[in-house]
Parts: C-alpha cells; sequence; structure tokens
C-alpha cells in the first residue's frame, strides 16, 4: 500500500473518496469550507437541521463528480472529542477502509487534521491511521484462482493520501508514518505466515521463510536441525516431532548484538506447523485451524524483521522451536519418558500437551545467551482462548516490572495482556510419579498449569513472560482490523516494548 502524506496547500488531482471526521456537537470545520465549499455548506445544513450531530457511527456522504477532492465526499461521527483516543481513531479508521472498500475506490484521501485534536497529535495519528489502513487492507488471497477484484476477500485501496495542514510538522509526521509502515509490514508477514496451510508450511519451510525474512538486514540466522537436536538433547523437540515425516528444527535469528551492554532480550516462538494431538488427537471439529499453532514462531520472526528495518538499538534473539504433531506408526506415545534439553524428565501424559514440550527446550537453551529477559508467546491452551475470546491473552510470569512493562506495550498498541496468578499449587498436578514432571496436569486451571511446567524451564534468576496467545492469534469473525484467520497479534506489541528497552 502506498501512502502519500500531502500538505493541504498543494495540488492535487481528485481522489475516489474523501474521508473527514467530526467530533460530536462542532461544526463542520473551515478547512473544509476551504477545500470543498458546496460539501461543507450541505454539511452546515444537515448539522443544523439535525440530520447530523457527529454521534459515532453517523455519517453523511455526498457524491459529485464536480467536487475537487473526491468524487465521493463522507462526513464521520467521532463522538466526543475529549473521549476521542488512538483505540477509537483505530476503530474509525479500520471501519472507514471497509466503507472504501465496498465502495471499490482506489484512491482514498483523509483530512488528518479533522481526526487529531484533543487527546491525539497530529503526527500520533498519521501514525495510527496508516498502521491501521494497512492492517485493515489486508487479505490472503494467493491461492484464489480469481483475480483480485473479483474476490469477496480482496480488498483495501491502492493509495492512501493523508492530508495535513501545519507545515512545520512535517518531518515529524513522515518520520511516523514511516515507523508505522514497517510494523503493520511485519504484522502481516506474521498473518501471511500463519495462515498458510501445514502442507505448504512444515519447520523446515518456516525454518526457509525465517532465513528469508533475515536476509540483508544485519540478522544472523541459525537453523539447528535434527542433527543438531540429537547432539544437544532436546527431548521436548525430538519427541514431539517423532511421528512426523519432516524434520524439526530450532530456528534461531539474531539481531543487535553491538548493543548487548543494553541487556539482551529472548523472544521464543511456540511453532507447531500442524497440530493433530498426536495419539491423544483431537476432535475433527476445527482441527483444521491447528495449522496456526505456528503463530508464536511466525510473531517473533516477524518481529526480528521489522526490528532489523527499524534498526531499533536492542539485541534480541527469537528461538523458533518447530515441529508438526502427528501420529503414525512410531509417534510418541502416552506414558512416554522423555529427558528434556534441562535434563529435567517428564512423562507424556498427553501428546497434545506439545507446545510446552518443544517451548522448554528453547526456553532452556537462552541460557546459553546470557538474557536480561525472555518474553514467550504460544497458541498453548485452548482454555485461554475459552476464557478471553479474541479479546486479550493470558500474560503470566517470574518479575513484576517484566510483565508490567509487557502489559503496557500491549495497552498501548491495543493487543491487550490480563494476568494469571502463577501460584505454586498450581505446579501440584504437574510432579511426576516415575518422572520429574507430567506434561499436564488435571482437567481444571490449564492456561496456568501450562504456565507453570514452563517456569521450571526458564534459566535460573532470569525474568520471564508468557504471553497465551490461543485466541488472540486468530479470529473467527471478521475484525476491522483484520479477515478471519490469523491475526498477527504481538507484532506490534514486542516492537513498542523493544522500542522501550535499555
Ligand atoms: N495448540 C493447542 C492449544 C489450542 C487449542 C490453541 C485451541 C488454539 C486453539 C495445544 O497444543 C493443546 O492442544 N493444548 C491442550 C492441552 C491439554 C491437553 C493439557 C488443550 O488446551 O486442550
Ligand atoms: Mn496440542
Ligand atoms: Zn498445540
Amino acid at each position: 500500500m502506498q501512502i502519500d502524506l500531502i500538505s493541504i496547500s498543494r495540488r492535487r488531482k481528485p481522489a475516489d473518496l474523501f474521508f473527514i471526521g467530526l467530533f460530536e456537537g462542532e461544526k463542520s470545520s473551515k478547512l473544509l469550507t476551504g477545500l470543498e465549499p458546496n460539501f461543507a455548506n450541505s454539511a452546515e445544513i444537515a448539522i443544523k437541521n439535525k440530520r447530523f450531530s457527529g454521534k459515532k457511527g453517523e455519517s453523511l456522504g455526498s457524491f459529485n463528480p464536480e467536487y475537487r477532492e473526491a468524487s465521493e465526499i463522507l462526513l464521520v461521527g467521532l463522538g466526543s472529542r475529549a473521549k476521542f483516543d488512538s483505540a477509537a481513531l483505530r476503530d474509525v479508521i479500520g471501519k472507514l477502509i471497509q466503507v472504501a472498500a465496498s465502495k471499490k475506490g482506489k484512491r482514498v484521501r483523509i483530512l488528518l487534521d479533522s481526526f487529531t485534536g484533543g487527546k491525539i497529535q497530529a503526527a500520533q495519528g498519521a501514525e495510527t491511521i496508516a498502521e491501521m489502513t494497512s492492517l485493515a487492507s489486508y487479505s490472503f488471497d494467493k491461492y484464489k484462482t480469481k483475480k483480485k477484484e473479483e474476490n469477496d476477500n480482496a480488498k483495501g485501496p491502492e493509495v492512501l493520501e493523508i492530508l495535513f495542514t501545519r507545515s512545520g510538522d512535517e518531518k515529524n509526521i513522515q518520520k511516523n508514518i514511516d515507523f508505522a509502515q514497517i510494523v503493520a509490514s511485519g504484522t502481516l508477514t506474521a498473518r501471511n505466515l500463519i495462515n498458510e496451510p501445514g502442507n505448504v508450511i512444515n519447520p523446515a519451510k518456516l525454518a526457509e521463510e525465517a532465513r528469508r525474512i533475515g536476509r540483508g538486514k544485519g540478522v544472523r540466522c541459525t537453523i539447528l536441525g535434527p542433527a543438531d537436536l540429537k547432539r544437544l538433547k532436546m527431548g521436548g523437540i525430538l519427541g514431539v516431532n517423532q511421528g512426523s515425516k519432516t524434520p524439526p528444527a530450532l530456528i534461531i535469528l539474531e539481531y543487535g548484538a553491538s548493543h548487548k551492554k543494553g541487556g539482551t532480550v529472548c523472544l521464543v516462538g511456540k511453532g507447531v506447523t500442524f497440530d493433530s494431538g498426536g495419539i491423544s488427537i483431537k476432535p475433527a471439529n476445527d482441527m483444521e485451524k491447528m495449522k496456526y499453532d505456528k503463530a508464536g514462531a511466525c510473531t517473533v520472526i516477524a518481529t526480528i524483521g521489522a526490528v532489523a528495518d527499524l534498526k531499533l538499538p536492542v539485541h534480541v534473539i527469537a528461538l523458533a522451536p518447530a515441529v508438526e504433531n502427528l501420529p503414525s506408526e512410531n509417534p510418541q506415545r502416552p506414558g512416554d519418558i522423555i529427558r528434556m534439553y534441562s535434563g529435567k524428565t517428564v512423562e507424556v501424559i498427553n501428546t497434545d500437551a506439545e507446545g510446552r514440550l518443544i517451548l522448554a527446550d528453547a526456553l532452556a537453551y537462552t541460557a546459553k545467551y546470557k538474557p536480561k529477559a525472555i518474553i514467550d508467546l504460544a497458541t498453548l491452551t485452548g482454555m485461554c482462548a475459552y476464557t478471553f475470546g479474541d479479546k486479550a491473552c493470558g500474560i503470566m510470569g517470574n518479575d513484576r516490572s517484566l510483565v508490567e512493562k509487557v502489559k503496557k506495550a500491549g495497552e498501548q498498541t491495543g493487543e491487550r495482556c490480563w494476568e494469571l496468578p502463577m501460584w505454586d499449587e498450581y505446579l501440584e498436578t504437574m510432579k511426576g510419579h516415575h518422572s520429574d514432571l507430567l506434561n499436564a496436569g488435571g482437567k481444571h486451571g490449564g492456561t496456568i498449569t501450562a504456565a507453570k511446567f514452563l517456569e521450571e524451564f526458564v534459566p535460573k534468576k532470569t525474568a520471564w513472560v508468557h504471553l497465551d496467545i490461543a485466541g488472540t492469534a486468530w479470529c473467527d469473525t471478521p475484525r476491522s482490523d483484520c479477515p478471519k484467520g490469523a491475526t498477527g497479534f504481538g507484532v506490534r506489541l514486542l516492537i513498542n516494548f523493544l522500542q522501550n528497552w535499555r
């Protein structure tokens, strides 16, 4: 998507659509009178006659090929100015992009100043508009044989023009738009990878994609294959992948080694390219969705790519254990006792609790990098999806300050994290009889017991946060910022976190 920042005083050819915001109870602006007097006039009349008051959800449209700015203009109600924050702006822009798509508007113009003021500054507003426009225009149509225009789910304008007034701000606004476009493109990279089906992306293919994403940006890519994993005795990763015909991998992307003194951050992401449950097989219903069980891995990989594009001054390492969880003639069995990379032994009570087994090895392996912080992202438990839906992820950790930092990052990007307790009693049901640990506890508290299991493998005295993204990584009903499918949840949060890391 092309996004142009254009000064209001510059001559321009008409767009297909022009969006102007109006806060509740306010008069249509002088700016609009200058730009499009006829439309401004009729808007004034509509406001006087109470046909339009600027309430959230209201809109006033007009089509006239004679207009200078665009043949179609839409005045959009934003609600009260005092309450209008970036979450509200995100929401409005997402909806407007859908309107633009339904009208097949290719060149869309937006009057920045009419959406800012109050809580939102021009540069910040432009950033949100640019980011949301890219996110909301996304569709995954590479497997559609019809042309883009004929597809129901293809959408979004080709060009977005952001009209601004104050000339002094231009540099700042442009900087924020550039930033937003990199961040959004990172999110879309994650969505693209996650939406790929299991017959296309297996662990080796995911590793190849990770290498491609890091190429030419100063990202060091190391892929540990089956021989390495055996040498390192990564029993968790090897055990889960035992039933698959394709080899497992531990994908490692490293960026910013010269910033080590600021403290290394490790990002660990669950990469199950397909989760059938294994011998503890899942019901058929919804099983096709388990291609998104690699969302954590795709998120940390895409994040490194974006962080490198942004040249953030941080040392960050993404570790993505990648496996496929299938039954076969020689799969992992319930009751198997495996020895993990850390040396601990685990009895596999349920082969469908595989995420924690591969994450345990990757978490323990981070010790090698002496990280100041570890954040893992995993579609770990169905229970977490039941609890929060796609509205928040579960957050758990062993370090108050790190938990707070991650939560704050999520609040700023609109990716909510809701904390669950990590009381030690939750580990009780995971203690083994013939082994150190079991990979599954009882029926209850599943999201927390899974996190308690992971905690056992976190390097000593290292701050760690776990995000259970089982609910947030996928949306079943289209949202204003995302069509049905992978959401790319976490990329923006992680970038925001790393921006504020020192
Ligand atoms: N990948 C699933 C969790 C999941 C389920 C993610 C639904 C997204 C939507 C995970 O590997 C799993 O199967 N977890 C089990 C754990 C149980 C066997 C202890 C679960 O949640 O049922
Ligand atoms: Mn599973
Ligand atoms: Zn899984």
